[in-house]
């Protein structure tokens, strides 16, 4: 399966230099194509540079490594092109609160992820992944001993479960599956205050901290 990163920024980036540092042949694109070349020379022979709509052209899976309203508009321009692929949202709809905290983007009773979702082609494939660590600690949790560290996805799809399984452990972390997108979302979200832990120490059903993490489920979409 080809795999395409389509933005460029902070997470885009540190999720191409850990694919590829894991072996992983990626396409990768910003709509600056002088950003991707610049990229790609560095991550060596793995990253090819392309434009946009080369990069959803030509892969199957289409990580969207932007921010939630212009992954909403590149949709729009692209949605017939993504017909059949897999879709990978690892946006926040979140944005300061201006007292320290972070505040939703959208209406506290929707999800961001079925925002996402309900824009696709029919036979796309939606999952949400790869946001639940900040850039800086997917750059420092990378292939953490003795345990990886959890990136957490969800997804209706068994494919595209299978697919992004296999890209978090490429990208030197542990996948842990949430569920579907539509059921768990709607029941509860998960918080990372904290920024990595491990499968092992990882529990869903309530809420617990260590030295190093804490998860927090809420009855709330997120
Ligand atoms: N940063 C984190 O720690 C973190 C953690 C979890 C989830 N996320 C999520 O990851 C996403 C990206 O965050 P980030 O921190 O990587 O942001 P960023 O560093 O600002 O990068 C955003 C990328 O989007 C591109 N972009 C902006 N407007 C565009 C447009 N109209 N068309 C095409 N591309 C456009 C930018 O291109 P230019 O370079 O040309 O401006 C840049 O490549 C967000 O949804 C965020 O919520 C971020």
């Amino acid at each position: 399966m080809k795999t395409a990163i389509v933005g460029l920024g902070n997470i885009g980036a540190q999720l191409a230099k850990n694919l590829t540092a894991g072996g992983e042949k990626i396409l990768i694109a910003d709509r600056d194509i002088s950003k991707a070349e610049r990229l790609a020379a560095q991550l060596g022979a793995k990253a090819t540079a392309m434009s946009i709509g080369e990069a959803i052209k030509q892969a199957d899976v289409v990580i969207f490594a932007i921010y939630f309203d212009v992954m909403k508009d590149l949709i729009a321009e692209y949605h017939s092109a993504l017909a059949g692929k897999i879709v990978v949202d690892p946006s926040n709809a979140i944005a300061p609160d201006g007292k320290g905290r972070f505040k939703k983007t959208i209406p506290a009773d929707q999800s961001s992820g079925r925002l996402i979702a309900a824009l696709l082609s029919e036979g796309a494939e939606f999952v949400k992944a790869l946001g639940t660590l900040s850039a800086q600690s997917l750059g420092t949790g990378v292939n953490r001993p003795p345990e990886r560290a959890v990136l957490f996805y969800a997804t209706d799809y068994p494919e595209a479960r299978r697919a992004v399984a296999k890209l978090i452990v490429t990208s030197g972390f542990s996948p842990v599956s949430v569920g579907g997108v539509n059921p768990y979302i709607l029941k509860s979200s998960v918080i990372f205050t904290s920024s990595v832990n491990s499968a092992s120490s990882f529990q869903l059903k309530e809420p617990r901290r260590s030295s190093n993490f804490r998860v927090q489920l809420f009855s709330r979409r997120y």
